[in-house]
């Protein structure tokens, strides 16, 4: 999880600064970056630790703006460059056209590295700015040129009295203070001080100054925007526009994705991502076995179908509660997994150390918590880092799993000589779309809120999907369970006839993940056998299909191949969701659920 934050003020501004930070110690940043300083310079800051040591590091040399990202993760040095002296950006996000923005900027004579967005930014700006002398409308310029999922806020040496800020799809909030304003990518971090704020809207760029804001539309023409009351202070103001912190950090997805492919790099290699020693430890490898709980079962069981597929390694997939009391067999050379987003599944725990017990030669914990039991036991790490999940129910966690052994799948891929040329390429490709992707899906909203309004009068479920969105299924299903309090059962479309089908009547819908793919057909004729025993389908598909009678179609924004999973991930948490807003359900802390058991069940 990352915050984006800005302040700039008449006088000194770090003040107002330290007194924010004081109370963002709280939510376990563990990295900051700075940007500050004027026509002596602009300065870089960058510590490890908590927000507050940034106070120590910037010290008291007065300075009337500050640029801030705070990560949950390391300090997101890569989020901050200073383009020849001139242009400071800091942003959030990542871009889908940075290979042919690299090439561009480099014929310009631009240092230009494709692999970091930030810096392709600061140098556009700083391309634009040469002729235009206007930072606003240099900024506006340069974003016109960048597709992507990103805020960035940009300041100029030789003019201290600024801060330029502009969004696509990564929120942008500015808020008033004392004697400034202040932005932000989340409304938490103003509250401490705000009394209205203004929301940007996609496309749009901002020029704040400590006495005024001014907003230019995506046309570039001046527009009006009336700041709105901050709703009361208490608790669950952070929560800002949603009712519930699932709702919340279902939509923090597109933004996460992004923050990660930014941070790890689309198609990082094993040593990028695990370290020298990771990539000597696993260049051996011939097996691998993966143990978790809940919702970290169907991430690994979604997780086989790339180890085996892309990396060519057989994959086992076991649930720990049973895997620790099983007289397994581990093959030479196996690689044991565990998956874990809170790091203390005792039954997860249990069952890394069984496996290492019958012979796996390396493990690896994937988890959301760096210093949790699970990263101290195993031998390798990695780390999603998409900072707490308050709600019981994993939704943000469970995509960047996702994403993180995605990437683990290609790195290992990519070792082990499978992964080149077109086929890096393609993958390249459709992981820079998904983060605009994962947006498009939030889109559906309105249309799984009107499903969600039927579904809620159900008692009972199936969740369907074929390849590696029948674990999705299983996810869906077990969302259903979780906060709609609903009979789900997640299934295969190809099984359905050797069973569940028998269960099909008027009064039980299916939920269908229908990826428009060589098994789409497939699948359909399994739908087909729902329809004939009158069951009401519910089908999210990229595919332009007509709805009819007990046929009711969300059109997913588009078919992204092994990144599918992902997606429908997403819309299924929605519906959840919304369903369990329709029955008024205690959706945070759904009863019998806790968020983890660091005690074996
Ligand atoms: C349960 C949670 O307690 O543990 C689930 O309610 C979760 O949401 C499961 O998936 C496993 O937790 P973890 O932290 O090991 O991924």
């Amino acid at each position: 999880m990352s915050h984006l934050i800005g302040l700039i003020s008449a006088s000194n501004t770090l003040p107002t600064l330290y007194h924010q930070i004081e109370q963002l110690d709280a939510f376990g940043f563990r990295g900051v970056v700075a940007l500050h300083g004027g026509q002596d310079g602009l300065s870089e800051t960058s510590v490890a630790g908590l927000p507050a040591g940034i106070v120590d590091a910037i010290g008291d040399t007065p300075t009337n703006r500050v640029l801030l990202r705070l990560d949950w993760g390391d300090p997101a040095q890569h989020a901050m460059r200073v383009c020849r002296d001139l242009i400071g950006v800091v942003m959030r996000g990542s871009l889908q056209n940075s290979t042919s923005l690299a090439n561009r900027l480099q014929s310009l004579g631009y240092t230009a590295d494709a692999k970091n967005p930030t810096e392709l930014i600061s140098a556009l700006i700083h391309w634009y700015h040469r002729t235009q002398r206007d930072l606003t409308r240099a900024t506006q310029s340069a974003v016109q040129e960048l597709v992507g999922l990103f805020a960035i806020s940009v300041i100029e040496r030789d003019n201290p009295g600024e801060i330029v800020v502009a969004t696509s799809g990564i929120p942008i909030l500015i808020a008033s203070h004392q004697n400034g304003f202040a932005f932000s990518d989340q409304l938490s971090p103003l509250l401490p001080f705000a009394r209205d704020l203004i929301r940007l809207i996609p496309g749009e760029v901002a020029s704040i100054t400590p006495t005024q804001v001014q907003i230019i539309d995506a046309s570039g023409s001046p527009t009006r925007r009336n700041p709105e009351p901050i709703s009361p202070r208490n608790e669950r103001a952070a929560l800002d526009r949603f009712g519930h912190f699932m709702g919340k950090e279902i939509h923090e997805q597109p933004a996460l994705l992004a923050d990660t492919l930014t941070r790890n790099g689309l198609t990082p290699s094993l040593a990028e991502l695990l370290g020298d020693e990771g990539a000597r430890l696993l260049a051996n490898i011939d097996a691998v076995v993966i143990v978790a709980s809940g919702s970290s079962y169907h991430a690994a069981l979604t997780a086989r179908y790339w180890l085996e597929g892309v990396a060519g390694l057989p994959t086992s997939v076991e649930l720990a509660s049973e895997y620790r009391y099983l007289d397994g067999v581990v093959p030479n050379n196996t690689l044991a997994i565990g998956v874990s987003q809170s790091g203390e599944t005792a039954d997860t725990l249990a069952a890394l150390r069984h496996a290492e017990y019958l012979g796996a030669s390396v493990t690896l914990g994937v988890s959301n918590v760096r210093d949790s039991k699970l990263m101290q036991l195993a031998k390798l790490q990695l780390a999603n880092e998409v900072g707490p999940e308050i709600a019981v129910t994993s939704t943000k966690t469970f995509t960047a799993q996702l994403l993180s052994m995605y990437q683990l799948s290609l790195g290992l891929a990519q070792q082990r000589g499978r992964l080149t040329g077109a086929a890096l390429e393609e993958a390249t490709r459709l992981l820079s779309l998904l983060p605009r992707a994962a947006l498009g899906v939030l889109a559906l909203e309105p249309v799984l809120d009107q499903w969600a309004q039927r579904l809620a009068r159900s008692t009972h479920l199936f969740c369907v999907g074929r390849h590696s969105n029948y674990p999705i299924a299983r996810e869906g299903a077990l969302k259903m369970q979780e906060v709609a309090y609903l009979h789900a059962e997640g299934h295969p479309g190809g099984e359905l006839k050797h069973g569940p089908l028998a269960l099909v009547d008027a009064d039980l819908p299916v939920v269908a993940c229908l990826p428009w793919n060589p098994l789409a057909e497939k699948l359909l004729a399994n739908l087909q056998e729902v329809r004939a025993r009158h069951g009401e389908l519910f089908v999210l598909s990229d595919a332009g299909l007509a709805a009819a009678d007990r046929l009711n179609v969300a059109r997913m924004p588009e078919d992204l191949r092994e990144l599918n999973p992902i997606l429908y991930a997403i819309a299924l948490q929605l519906l959840a969701y919304r369903i369990a807003v329709c029955k008024g359900n205690e959706i945070d802390a759904p009863r019998h659920l806790a968020k983890a058991f660091a005690t074996e069940q």
